[in-house]
């Protein structure tokens, strides 16, 4: 990514750490229309759509993550929505209604569509994409703040990230959070998390994991804290606890 677009990332947490005080639900981080293809209103693979998101906003809060698909071919519509590991249900169920409704607005013709939101993402597409790691679609966010000794932060980092993917993947909830001693001047703890779509095996989970780990150097190398967020995992850390226990 350029430093561009790390400014926007940049940008955008802080702003929906702003927002979130206010609203309750902080606005998205992310989303990607997919633009290949495109539905006409009133057709029928708006109202298949309908039905999935309204499946999705039942099923998604009790268990953290839903999945389903709705229609036949052509019109057939798959999706599916995962709510951060740590958060409550109701947080959860405000978290995929407001993606459902944003992503309309922001994609409103696009037969497939990504959001990501603190606590939730959401995606959906007429292409069978359940049970695969999405590779294509990443973004990153990173705390601005410097470490002061960065070559052994990063192997901390790395060696936290690498035990959370391990204990994610063979977790039921594909989710795992924890902590390492730091013993650095910047704090005495890394607090970390990673986390899977429910879709995935557990040898899924791990390679996207592994995946996103590998891309730690280019996203937030020396830097206190960051995010390596894609369609099927994403893993997170600070100097500072940032998930609920
Ligand atoms: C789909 O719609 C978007 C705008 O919403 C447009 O930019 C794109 O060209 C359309 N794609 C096709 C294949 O019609
Ligand atoms: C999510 O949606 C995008 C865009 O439609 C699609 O390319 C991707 O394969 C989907 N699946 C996952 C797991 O992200
Ligand atoms: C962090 O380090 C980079 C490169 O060494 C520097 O450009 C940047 O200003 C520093 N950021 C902060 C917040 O100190």
């Amino acid at each position: 990514m350029s430093s561009s677009q790390f400014t926007f990332s940049i940008y955008l947490l802080t702003f929906a750490f702003f927002l979130q005080t206010i609203f309750g639900v902080s606005p998205p981080l992310y989303n990607i229309c997919s633009g290949s293809e495109n539905f006409t209103t009133n057709d029928q693979y708006e109202s298949n759509l309908r039905k999935l998101l309204g499946n999705l906003n039942y099923q998604t809060p009790p268990l953290g993550f839903g999945l389903g698909s709705v229609g036949w071919y052509p019109y057939q519509t798959y999706g599916l929505a995962l709510c951060r590991g740590d958060i409550a249900a109701a947080d959860c169920k405000a978290c995929v209604n407001e993606a459902s409704n944003e992503i309309h607005k922001r994609c409103p013709y696009n037969k497939g569509a990504i959001i990501w939101y603190g606590n939730c993402l959401l995606n959906y597409s007429n292409k069978d994409f359940l049970g695969q790691i999405d590779n294509e679609n990443w973004f990153y966010l990173l705390n601005v703040h410097n470490v002061s000794e960065p070559t052994i932060f990063n192997q901390k980092t790395r060696e936290l990230l690498s035990q959370l993917a391990k204990d994610a993947s063979f977790s039921v909830k594909k989710y795992a959070a924890g902590e390492l001693n730091l013993g650095l001047g910047e704090s005495t703890k890394l607090y970390g998390l990673a986390q899977c779509t429910w879709d995935l095996s557990t040898i899924e989970c791990f390679q996207c994991l592994d995946d996103a780990i590998d891309q730690l150097p280019s996203c937030c190398d020396g830097k206190q804290g960051g995010r390596v967020v894609g369609g099927s995992c994403n893993i997170g850390y600070e100097i500072y606890p940032f998930v609920s226990a």
